[in-house]
């Protein structure tokens, strides 16, 4: 393990506000995240797991705190794909794109590397999560655990220094639920951190490391 940080977390909060209701999603979330790890987000259904991950992926700003991404520091507003991937509770497939597509769309946007790397990359994800036999098919033509799956090596495919998955088996049956986790072990031994969401007592009770929130914040 490298002696800095990937991430540091201080003092996150944040509250949804509509007319005079007002809901406390998050408040003072501190953490740090080591290059390499997985680390496991538990917590009740309304905690704030995924608001957690919203914020850090940039898709939703933080009322207070701050986000470092290590030696960048706190100048990283919008993480590329290189830095950041998440597999979303809601999955985000694009529903234009062959599973296939999807799938590569982040090396695609990376540019860089040639095509013969590409494709490579390309089939180990999509054979990682046993999708490589319906590349070919649009997203409303596979099964919802299926779809996961998508979203799932889509953000595993340009191995990003941290991947953030949203209970990532909510759809899947026991024996993919499994075969999700293996591949997220592979991805951290391989040298991504991985901060996963989950309410599957399995995977929490196997976990290295557990981030535990009720109302919003981080208990011990
Ligand atoms: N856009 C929004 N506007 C208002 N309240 C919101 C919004 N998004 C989330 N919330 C509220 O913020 C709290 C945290 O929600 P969040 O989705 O982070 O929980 P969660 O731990 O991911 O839950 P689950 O396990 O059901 O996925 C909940 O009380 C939720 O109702
Ligand atoms: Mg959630």
């Amino acid at each position: 393990m490298s002696l800095a940080p990937l991430l540091i977390a201080s003092g996150l909060g944040r509250t949804y506000r509509r007319g005079a209701e007002e809901v406390v999603a998050l408040a003072d979330v501190s953490f740090r995240l080591e290059p390499g790890e997985l680390v496991v987000l538990t917590g009740p259904s309304g905690s704030g797991k995924t608001t957690l991950l919203n914020i850090l992926a940039g898709w939703e700003t933080p009322d207070t705190g701050q986000l470092a991404w290590g030696e960048r520091g706190t100048t990283v507003t919008a993480p590329g794909w290189d830095l950041l991937a998440i597999a979303p509770q809601r999955l985000g497939l694009l529903p234009e794109l062959t599973i296939g597509e999807n799938v590569e769309l982040p090396l695609r946007l990376a540019g860089g590397e040639d095509r013969a790397v590409r494709a490579q990359r390309l089939e180990t994800a999509l054979e990682a999560f046993g999708i490589a036999h319906l590349a070919h098919r649009m997203p409303s033509e596979v099964s919802l655990g299926e779809q996961q799956r998508t979203a799932l090596a889509r953000a595993l495919v340009g191995v990003p220094r941290l991947l953030l998955a949203d209970e990532p088996t909510g759809h899947q049956d026991a024996a993919w639920a499994s075969g999700v986790m293996d591949g997220l072990r592979k991805a951290a031994a391989a040298g991504s951190a991985v901060l996963v969401a989950t309410h599957d007592e399995e995977i929490i009770a196997q976990a290295p490391r557990r981030l535990r929130l009720r109302d919003g914040r981080l208990i011990a």
